[in-house]
């Protein structure tokens, strides 16, 4: 029946179109297969006010909506700043939501790994955790949702999602603060890495072994991201994008901190950080099952982390199924 080349569109649903509060960045197409259309045709331009977009879309109640591909970023764009609106829609499902938002938080990330200086950009990734945050209060299927996103394959802008993610919900499952606590928690684990924009990607994607030098380069990287955000984020932040490598028995870096030197926040971080690079596939080795990845941290990494904070982990993890 349809006989348009899918390749070059999306179909998009009519309640994501309407969370958006601004004018349509994109042109909006729609196609009436009963009425045996066979080209989508543009139904609104880009700069059609939500209110006209709102009235088109109402009298084409049978039609399917589409964004071209070559679009799509500026479909995201426009749905970051509709994030809020489309969170609190209790029509659409959590699998719609969970896909917009983490593309929207990988494209945030990637801006700030490309200019992570912008103002700006360090502006969206405290919106975009903030949007992490109202999601996992809105909705408990939210993180389990969010995680089961990710692409087991490894981009250190979609690490830093998913370690937000899975730190917000372990951090809640802890109970360790207040809300403007766990706001700043989530921008600092959604930076954490940040200082890795300073890195060669031969060096972060090398297959194989690090040599010693190599691996004393990547070590720079908390330093470096401490640097690079200091005076634009809070303390709390900044405690996680500088300590999320130490480890309780005082064997990190940078700073070889120990024990209860390390802040409850630094240690959320450094168990989500840890298990989505176990569980993701990278240049050097296999994604492991979550199981499997529970269990290295277990038998191989005894000392990284504090006991309790480990216990609360596995606790969670079982109640918050990724796979
Ligand atoms: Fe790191
Ligand atoms: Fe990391």
């Amino acid at each position: 029946m349809q006989s348009f080349n899918k390749e070059n569109f999306v179909a998009v649903s009519r309640e994501e179109i309407l969370a958006g509060s601004e004018k349509l960045s994109f042109d909006l197409y729609s196609i009436n297969l009963e009425q045996g259309m066979l080209e989508p045709v543009v139904i609104c331009r880009r700069g059609t006010s939500s209110h006209a977009v709102a009235r088109a879309i109402s009298g084409r109640l049978l039609d399917k909506l589409f964004v071209r591909k070559q679009a799509l970023q500026d479909f995201y764009d426009h749905m970051e700043e509709s994030l809020g609106a489309l969170i609190d829609n209790p029509r659409l499902p959590t699998k719609k939501k969970s896909d917009i938002l983490y593309h929207c938080a990988s494209n945030v990330m990637q801006d700030v790994y490309n200019d992570p200086r912008s103002g700006e950009n360090i502006e969206r990734s405290r919106e975009i955790s903030n949007h992490i945050i109202r999601f996992s209060l809105n909705d408990p299927a939210s993180i389990p949702t969010l995680l089961s996103l990710s692409s087991h394959n490894y981009y250190t802008f979609t690490h830093c999602v998913n370690v937000a993610v899975f730190g917000v919900g372990l951090w809640q499952f802890v109970g360790l603060g207040s809300p403007s606590e766990l706001r700043e928690f989530a921008q600092g684990a959604i930076l954490h890495d940040v200082g890795k924009s300073k890195i060669a990607d031969e060096i972060l994607n090398k297959p194989g072994k690090l040599t010693d030098e190599e691996f004393e380069i990547i070590k720079t990287h908390p330093r470096n991201g401490y640097e690079l955000m200091e005076g634009k984020v809070s303390d709390i932040a900044l405690d996680i994008i500088l300590h999320h490598h130490e480890r309780y028995d005082g064997s990190g870096y940078p700073e070889k901190l120990g024990g209860s030197t390390i802040s409850d926040n630094a240690k959320v971080a450094i168990l989500a950080d840890v298990y989505d690079a176990l569980t993701t596939n990278r240049p050097y080795g296999d994604a492991r099952d979550p199981f499997q990845a529970m269990l290295l941290m277990k038998e191989k990494m005894v000392g990284h982390f504090e006991q309790q904070k480990f216990i609360s982990f596995i606790r969670f993890l079982s109640n918050t199924p990724t796979a």
